[in-house]
Protein backbone atom coordinates (compact mmCIF):
# COMPACT_ATOMS: atom_id res chain seq x y z
CA UNK A 1 0.00 0.00 0.00
CA UNK A 2 1.39 3.52 -0.77
CA UNK A 3 2.58 5.82 2.45
CA UNK A 4 -0.34 8.01 3.32
CA UNK A 5 0.44 11.81 3.30
CA UNK A 6 0.53 13.18 6.90
CA UNK A 7 -3.40 14.94 7.07
CA UNK A 8 -2.27 18.23 8.55
CA UNK A 9 -3.96 19.91 5.96
CA UNK A 10 -6.77 17.81 6.05
CA UNK A 11 -7.68 18.06 9.70
CA UNK A 12 -9.93 20.90 10.75
CA UNK A 13 -8.50 23.70 13.41
CA UNK A 14 -10.76 22.05 16.34
CA UNK A 15 -9.68 18.49 16.70
CA UNK A 16 -12.06 16.51 19.34
CA UNK A 17 -9.90 15.63 22.38
CA UNK A 18 -11.91 13.32 23.17
CA UNK A 19 -13.63 10.79 21.22
CA UNK A 20 -16.44 8.14 21.89
CA UNK A 21 -17.26 5.15 19.70
CA UNK A 22 -19.84 2.55 19.37
CA UNK A 23 -18.39 0.01 17.68
CA UNK A 24 -21.54 -1.49 16.02
CA UNK A 25 -22.36 -3.32 13.27
CA UNK A 26 -19.93 -6.17 13.28
CA UNK A 27 -22.33 -9.23 13.06
CA UNK A 28 -24.12 -7.18 10.21
CA UNK A 29 -20.31 -7.10 8.74
CA UNK A 30 -20.22 -11.17 9.20
CA UNK A 31 -23.95 -12.40 8.12
CA UNK A 32 -23.39 -10.25 4.61
CA UNK A 33 -20.27 -12.13 4.01
CA UNK A 34 -22.08 -15.04 4.93
CA UNK A 35 -19.42 -15.77 8.22
CA UNK A 36 -20.35 -16.54 11.79
CA UNK A 37 -20.84 -13.18 13.93
CA UNK A 38 -17.99 -13.84 15.73
CA UNK A 39 -16.00 -13.39 12.73
CA UNK A 40 -17.07 -10.27 12.92
CA UNK A 41 -15.83 -9.04 16.12
CA UNK A 42 -12.18 -10.39 15.00
CA UNK A 43 -12.37 -7.80 12.08
CA UNK A 44 -13.84 -5.26 14.49
CA UNK A 45 -10.72 -6.07 16.51
CA UNK A 46 -8.89 -5.81 13.90
CA UNK A 47 -10.42 -2.55 12.96
CA UNK A 48 -9.38 -1.09 16.09
CA UNK A 49 -5.63 -1.37 15.99
CA UNK A 50 -6.15 0.88 13.27
CA UNK A 51 -8.32 3.87 14.67
CA UNK A 52 -5.89 3.62 17.54
CA UNK A 53 -3.33 4.35 14.97
CA UNK A 54 -5.28 7.12 13.25
CA UNK A 55 -5.92 8.28 16.57
CA UNK A 56 -2.19 9.05 17.60
CA UNK A 57 -1.38 10.46 14.35
CA UNK A 58 -4.44 12.95 14.48
CA UNK A 59 -3.53 13.94 18.02
CA UNK A 60 -6.65 12.47 19.74
CA UNK A 61 -5.84 12.52 23.54
CA UNK A 62 -8.86 10.04 24.31
CA UNK A 63 -10.17 7.42 22.75
CA UNK A 64 -13.41 5.55 24.31
CA UNK A 65 -14.63 2.31 23.19
CA UNK A 66 -17.65 0.33 23.87
CA UNK A 67 -16.74 -2.70 23.98
CA UNK A 68 -19.43 -4.71 26.27
CA UNK A 69 -22.24 -3.64 28.16
CA UNK A 70 -23.90 -4.55 31.21
CA UNK A 71 -26.70 -5.94 28.59
CA UNK A 72 -24.65 -7.70 25.97
CA UNK A 73 -24.48 -10.58 28.80
CA UNK A 74 -28.11 -11.28 28.01
CA UNK A 75 -26.39 -12.34 24.08
CA UNK A 76 -26.66 -16.33 22.95
CA UNK A 77 -23.76 -17.93 25.49
CA UNK A 78 -21.85 -18.61 22.31
CA UNK A 79 -21.46 -15.28 21.41
CA UNK A 80 -20.68 -14.13 24.57
CA UNK A 81 -18.20 -16.44 25.43
CA UNK A 82 -16.54 -15.98 22.05
CA UNK A 83 -16.30 -12.25 22.89
CA UNK A 84 -14.89 -13.20 26.21
CA UNK A 85 -12.15 -15.72 24.62
CA UNK A 86 -11.18 -12.37 22.04
CA UNK A 87 -10.94 -10.15 25.08
CA UNK A 88 -8.82 -12.56 26.94
CA UNK A 89 -6.49 -12.77 23.51
CA UNK A 90 -6.55 -8.77 22.93
CA UNK A 91 -5.88 -7.65 26.05
CA UNK A 92 -2.58 -9.73 25.78
CA UNK A 93 -1.80 -9.69 22.24
CA UNK A 94 -2.11 -6.02 21.53
CA UNK A 95 -0.69 -5.03 24.91
CA UNK A 96 3.13 -4.63 23.47
CA UNK A 97 1.57 -2.58 20.14
CA UNK A 98 -0.58 -0.34 22.59
CA UNK A 99 2.56 0.43 24.64
CA UNK A 100 4.76 0.94 21.69
CA UNK A 101 2.23 4.27 19.94
CA UNK A 102 2.66 5.40 23.59
CA UNK A 103 -1.13 4.57 24.62
CA UNK A 104 -2.48 4.22 28.08
CA UNK A 105 -4.68 1.22 29.04
CA UNK A 106 -7.90 2.63 31.28
CA UNK A 107 -11.28 0.47 31.99
CA UNK A 108 -14.60 2.18 32.73
CA UNK A 109 -17.34 -0.52 34.32
CA UNK A 110 -17.37 -3.31 36.58
CA UNK A 111 -14.34 -5.22 36.18
CA UNK A 112 -14.86 -7.65 39.14
CA UNK A 113 -17.92 -9.35 37.40
CA UNK A 114 -15.90 -10.41 35.00
CA UNK A 115 -13.57 -13.61 34.98
CA UNK A 116 -10.50 -13.58 37.33
CA UNK A 117 -8.08 -14.21 34.53
CA UNK A 118 -9.37 -11.33 32.95
CA UNK A 119 -9.52 -9.21 35.52
CA UNK A 120 -5.85 -10.26 35.44
CA UNK A 121 -4.98 -9.08 32.45
CA UNK A 122 -7.00 -6.07 32.47
CA UNK A 123 -5.13 -4.99 35.34
CA UNK A 124 -1.55 -5.80 33.79
CA UNK A 125 -2.84 -3.86 31.08
CA UNK A 126 -3.27 -0.93 32.94
CA UNK A 127 0.08 -1.24 35.09
CA UNK A 128 2.53 -1.65 31.98
CA UNK A 129 0.80 1.25 30.62
CA UNK A 130 0.05 3.84 33.19
CA UNK A 131 3.26 6.14 32.14
CA UNK A 132 2.33 6.55 28.42
CA UNK A 133 0.29 10.00 27.52
CA UNK A 134 -0.01 10.16 23.66
CA UNK A 135 -3.50 8.74 24.18
CA UNK A 136 -5.78 7.28 26.92
CA UNK A 137 -7.99 4.44 25.63
CA UNK A 138 -10.70 3.61 27.80
CA UNK A 139 -12.24 0.78 27.47
CA UNK A 140 -15.89 0.32 28.83
CA UNK A 141 -15.98 -2.88 29.20
CA UNK A 142 -19.30 -4.59 31.34
CA UNK A 143 -20.19 -0.84 31.64
CA UNK A 144 -23.46 0.49 31.75
CA UNK A 145 -24.21 4.28 32.16
CA UNK A 146 -27.46 4.33 34.30
CA UNK A 147 -25.13 1.52 36.50
CA UNK A 148 -22.34 4.11 36.27
CA UNK A 149 -24.72 7.00 37.78
CA UNK A 150 -26.20 4.05 40.51
CA UNK A 151 -22.61 3.42 41.66
CA UNK A 152 -21.41 7.42 41.62
CA UNK A 153 -24.87 7.98 44.30
CA UNK A 154 -23.91 5.17 46.30
CA UNK A 155 -20.51 6.47 46.55
CA UNK A 156 -21.27 9.74 47.11
CA UNK A 157 -23.90 9.15 50.28
CA UNK A 158 -21.43 6.48 51.87
CA UNK A 159 -19.17 9.16 52.08
CA UNK A 160 -21.58 11.27 54.34
CA UNK A 161 -21.86 13.94 51.69
CA UNK A 162 -25.04 16.48 52.81
CA UNK A 163 -27.29 16.68 49.76
CA UNK A 164 -26.62 20.44 49.15
CA UNK A 165 -23.19 19.66 48.08
CA UNK A 166 -23.72 17.41 45.51
CA UNK A 167 -23.39 19.49 42.41
CA UNK A 168 -22.59 18.29 39.59
CA UNK A 169 -18.67 18.58 39.69
CA UNK A 170 -19.69 15.67 42.42
CA UNK A 171 -21.36 13.30 40.34
CA UNK A 172 -18.38 13.47 37.53
CA UNK A 173 -16.06 12.84 39.98
CA UNK A 174 -17.27 10.05 41.06
CA UNK A 175 -17.71 8.10 38.17
CA UNK A 176 -16.03 5.83 36.27
CA UNK A 177 -14.46 8.45 34.11
CA UNK A 178 -13.38 10.62 37.04
CA UNK A 179 -10.14 12.78 35.66
CA UNK A 180 -11.32 11.87 32.18
CA UNK A 181 -12.87 15.19 30.06
CA UNK A 182 -16.00 14.80 28.16
CA UNK A 183 -15.93 13.33 25.05
CA UNK A 184 -16.13 15.88 22.25
CA UNK A 185 -17.55 13.64 19.64
CA UNK A 186 -19.41 10.13 20.07
CA UNK A 187 -19.43 8.23 17.00
CA UNK A 188 -21.77 5.01 16.57
CA UNK A 189 -21.19 2.73 13.15
CA UNK A 190 -23.36 1.02 11.01
CA UNK A 191 -26.10 3.47 10.80
CA UNK A 192 -27.94 3.17 14.10
CA UNK A 193 -28.70 6.19 16.02
CA UNK A 194 -28.94 5.07 19.96
CA UNK A 195 -27.56 5.95 22.98
CA UNK A 196 -27.61 2.39 24.43
CA UNK A 197 -26.72 3.48 27.75
CA UNK A 198 -22.91 4.70 26.88
CA UNK A 199 -21.69 7.77 28.41
CA UNK A 200 -25.24 9.03 29.19
CA UNK A 201 -23.67 11.80 31.63
CA UNK A 202 -20.48 12.70 29.96
CA UNK A 203 -21.99 12.95 26.51
CA UNK A 204 -24.21 15.43 27.27
CA UNK A 205 -23.13 17.80 25.43
CA UNK A 206 -21.25 15.67 22.94
CA UNK A 207 -21.21 15.91 18.98
CA UNK A 208 -22.51 12.84 17.60
CA UNK A 209 -22.29 11.50 14.36
CA UNK A 210 -24.15 8.20 12.86
CA UNK A 211 -21.67 6.84 9.88
CA UNK A 212 -23.21 4.23 7.85
CA UNK A 213 -19.90 2.04 7.69
CA UNK A 214 -20.46 -1.20 9.54
CA UNK A 215 -17.24 -1.12 12.30
CA UNK A 216 -14.92 -3.34 10.53
CA UNK A 217 -14.93 -1.31 7.34
CA UNK A 218 -14.86 2.08 9.84
CA UNK A 219 -10.77 2.72 8.75
CA UNK A 220 -8.85 5.99 9.07
CA UNK A 221 -10.35 7.82 6.18
CA UNK A 222 -13.51 7.04 7.74
CA UNK A 223 -12.66 8.84 11.26
CA UNK A 224 -10.96 11.59 9.62
CA UNK A 225 -14.51 12.68 7.96
CA UNK A 226 -16.40 12.58 11.56
CA UNK A 227 -13.78 14.80 12.39
CA UNK A 228 -13.99 16.60 9.73
CA UNK A 229 -18.03 16.84 10.15
CA UNK A 230 -17.37 17.61 13.91
CA UNK A 231 -14.80 20.52 13.09
CA UNK A 232 -18.01 21.92 10.64
CA UNK A 233 -19.92 21.97 13.63
CA UNK A 234 -20.91 24.96 16.31
CA UNK A 235 -21.06 23.57 19.56
CA UNK A 236 -23.35 26.10 21.63
CA UNK A 237 -23.67 24.30 24.88
CA UNK A 238 -27.32 25.50 25.23
CA UNK A 239 -26.13 29.06 24.83
CA UNK A 240 -26.55 31.39 22.05
CA UNK A 241 -23.15 32.53 20.14
CA UNK A 242 -22.56 36.07 18.77
CA UNK A 243 -21.31 36.82 15.71
C1 LIG B 1 -21.37 -4.45 18.29
O1 LIG B 1 -21.66 -5.08 17.07
C2 LIG B 1 -20.08 -4.90 18.79
C3 LIG B 1 -19.86 -5.53 20.00
C4 LIG B 1 -20.92 -5.82 20.96
C5 LIG B 1 -18.52 -5.97 20.38
C6 LIG B 1 -17.44 -5.01 20.07
C7 LIG B 1 -16.15 -5.58 20.45
C8 LIG B 1 -15.02 -5.55 19.70
C9 LIG B 1 -14.92 -4.91 18.38
C10 LIG B 1 -13.79 -6.14 20.27
C11 LIG B 1 -12.97 -5.04 20.88
C12 LIG B 1 -11.93 -5.61 21.68
C13 LIG B 1 -11.36 -5.06 22.78
C14 LIG B 1 -10.38 -5.80 23.57
C15 LIG B 1 -11.68 -3.73 23.28
P1 LIG B 1 -22.96 -5.98 16.97
O2 LIG B 1 -22.62 -7.37 17.35
O3 LIG B 1 -24.05 -5.39 17.82
O4 LIG B 1 -23.30 -5.88 15.46
P2 LIG B 1 -24.75 -5.99 14.80
O5 LIG B 1 -25.55 -4.82 15.31
O6 LIG B 1 -24.46 -5.90 13.35
O7 LIG B 1 -25.33 -7.32 15.21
Amino acid sequence: MAKREKPKAELPDKIPQHIAIIMDGNGRWAQARGLPRLAGHRAGTENLRRIIEACVEFGVKYLTIYAFSTENWGRPEDEVSGLMGIFDEVFERELAELHKQGARLQHIGRLDEVRPSLQEKVRNGMETTKNNDRLVLNVAFNYGGRDEIVQAIRAIMSEGTKPEDVDEEVVSQHLYTAGIPDPDLVIRTSGEQRISNFLIWQAAYAEWVFPQTFWPDFGRDELLAAIQEFGRRERRYGLVLEN
